[in-house]
């Protein structure tokens, strides 16, 4: 990332010295935050800051890292982890930390892929950190539900799938991912062709401002409710709960996977995709995988792996024969489907568990404290790929270890308008792709060997991909894009990611930020910036 710039640039001395500094002031910070949340009533303030040199901070904060390169003795840590278990814990949490003119960094489940939510680029930050506020309450008969920022998408998907058979709900595939960063993020997931994403099902929510104040949809008005609907996470408040609509799902659907070797058919398989999978049935959600492997039958030689992993609201015998006519490249036999209800494809989307075998409440193992080294970027695609282009990046894929998700859009998602949500990636875009690179050696000649990796095959897609701006998604959190360090050229600085993420949203976003948040309080290395004054 970006800040690691800065880190590598001081020598160890001049790291060394930070340090000390920051555990210096760290005493008195917490004296400070203590006597400050005192003055407020119900803030229970003894129990719910944790200072560095508590016994339990190390572990609260390693709990919900989830990028083991964040993770390192030289990672900035927070003065002070606020552990909330209630709303007013968190309005009081705020107060304070606008009156000590304290950074706060919100963390509901730790997945930012640059770790945002828990590290930060300012020398004194507190993270408001929101396991606590986990709990969600469905109800069938409307088809609605509460969820708390902290509670996990696996939580939520047990305790819809407990209430109800047929209903669902649209939002991302890994069951650890927090409620509160992914959806204020503008998350997606299986069911994205159908239902669009989980923003586009969102009823109401609950925010504290900068204020201290609670508000809900009615409260807050729908130019911050907009916002709350995918502009992110940490520029406009914190976000406690939302109100998610369910959407029907079968009681029985079909998953697959099916893969292939580019020394095989593969390019026609990837060539006949990019046609079908963001205009097939709505119903159908093909995700397409492409990972750098060694050969299975030339020794010591390189492929790509394709595969072809896909969801269907529908049974297998529908399944085959749509995609018979559609896509006879790939091959599709009934032996390659996989029938059963949906809580039992989210086991199979999180590992490939078939029915029976795993049962629904692994899906409420938080998995506290493990992760691996990694990296994501993301790009949109707007024309098909030609068969030379295909051809050039599998030898190019081949030089490294970095893979490649395209995951098609269409459907619904080019149904809703670009400003309906402040996610702008609607009609036009055939397939986003994500860059994805994973490694487990510690230390900075892995980090930078696999950082830059990722950045030549960035590069090498350029005239593939989307232009002016290059889009980018905001859930797959890229440093590389552009950081705000909020002096001079703040806005400057915030228009280049932020048209990246937003395109058109990006001023609709500032005013929003502009007119709730005017001082800048809630920010981070890509928040939206205030319009300068
Ligand atoms: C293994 C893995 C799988 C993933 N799969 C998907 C997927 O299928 N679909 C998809 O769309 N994305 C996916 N993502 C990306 C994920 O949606 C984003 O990283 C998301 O922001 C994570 O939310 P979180 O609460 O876990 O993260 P956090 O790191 O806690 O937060 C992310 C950002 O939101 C802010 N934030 C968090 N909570 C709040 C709050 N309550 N109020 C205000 N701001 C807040 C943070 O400050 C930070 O800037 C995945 C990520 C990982 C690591
Ligand atoms: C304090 O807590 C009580 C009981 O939980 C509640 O009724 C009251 O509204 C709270 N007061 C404030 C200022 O949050
Ligand atoms: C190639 O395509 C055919 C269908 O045309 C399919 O049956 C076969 O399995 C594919 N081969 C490979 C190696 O993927
Ligand atoms: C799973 O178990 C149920 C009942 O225990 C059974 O009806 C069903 O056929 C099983 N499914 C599979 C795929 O084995
Ligand atoms: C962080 O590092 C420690 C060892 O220094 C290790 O025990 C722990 O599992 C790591 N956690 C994560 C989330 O990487
Ligand atoms: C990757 O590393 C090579 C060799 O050090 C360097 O020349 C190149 O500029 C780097 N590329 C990117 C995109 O960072």
């Amino acid at each position: 990332m970006i800040q690691s710039n800065h880190t590598t640039c001081l020598s160890s001395v001049l790291l060394f010295f930070l340090l000390l500094h920051v555990s210096a002031t760290s005493a008195s910070v917490y004296d400070d935050f203590v006597q400050c949340l005192n003055t407020h009533p119900n803030s229970s303030a003894a129990k719910i800051v944790i200072p560095q040199n508590n016994p339990s901070f190390t572990s609260t904060l390693r709990a919900y890292i989830r990028n083991a390169r964040f993770n390192t003795s030289t990672t900035p840590k927070p003065v002070l982890i606020l552990t909330p278990t209630t709303e007013s814990h968190v309005q009081a949490s705020v107060l304070c930390a606008v009156q000590l003119k304290l950074q706060l960094k919100i963390r509901s489940g730790g997945h930012d892929y640059e770790g945002i939510s828990y590290v930060s680029s300012e020398p004194t930050f507190v993270i408001l950190d929101l396991f606590n506020l986990r709990s969600i309450d469905v109800n069938a008969e409307d088809a609605t539900a509460w969820a708390q920022a902290g509670a996990t998408l696996g939580e939520l998907y047990y305790r819809i799938s407990e209430k109800s058979k047929t209903l669902g709900f649209a939002a991302g595939i890994c069951p650890t991912v927090g409620v509160g960063g992914h959806i204020s993020g503008g998350g997606y997931g299986n069911l994205l062709r159908k239902y669009g994403l989980a923003v586009d099902n969102v009823l109401d929510a609950l925010i504290v401002d900068v204020n201290g104040k609670l508000l809900d949809r009615k409260a807050m008005g729908e130019d911050l409710f907009w916002a709350i609907r995918g502009g992110g996470g940490g520029s406009f408040g914190v976000i406690i709960s939302y109100k998610l609509k369910l959407v029907p799902v079968p009681e029985t659907l079909t998953v697959f996977r099916v893969m292939s070797y580019t020394e095989g058919n593969a390019t026609d398989v990837v060539l006949r995709w990019q046609e079908v999978a963001p205009t097939t049935v709505d119903d159908l959600w093909m995700r397409m995988l492409l990972q750098p492997v060694t050969s299975p039958t030339k020794k010591g030689e390189k492929t790509v792996r394709i595969s072809i992993l896909a969801e269907y609201l529908g049974n297998a015998n529908q399944l085959v024969s749509i995609l018979g006519k559609e896509f006879p490249e790939l091959g599709l036999k009934k032996e390659d489907c996989l029938e059963m209800s949906w809580i039992e494809s989210v086991l199979w989307w999180n590992d490939g568990s078939t029915p029976n075998v795993t049962k629904p409440e692994v899906l409420l193992d938080r998995n506290l404290d493990q992760a691996s080294f990694g990296k994501r970027k993301s790009d949109y695609v707007q024309t098909p790929i030609s068969r030379e282009g295909l051809e050039s990046l599998w030898k190019k894929m081949i030089e490294g270890k970095t893979g490649l998700l395209f995951n098609p859009y269409g459907g619904k998602m080019a149904q809703i308008s670009a400003s309906d949500a402040p996610f702008p990636h609607r009609a036009g875009n055939l397939f986003k792709i994500q860059y994805s690179v994973n490694w487990d050696v510690a230390g900075e000649e892995a980090t930078n060997e696999y950082l830059n990796q990722s950045r030549v095959l960035y590069s090498f897609m350029t005239p593939f991909v989307s232009k002016n701006p290059r889009s980018a998604f905001l859930n797959y959190r890229d440093l590389d894009i552009g950081v705000n360090n909020f002096g001079k050229n703040s806005f400057e600085q915030g228009k280049v990611y932020g048209l990246m993420y937003f395109n058109d949203n990006f001023d609709r976003l500032v005013k929003v930020k502009t007119a709730v948040d005017p001082g800048n309080f809630f920010r981070n290395e890509q928040s939206i910036p205030p319009l300068p004054t």
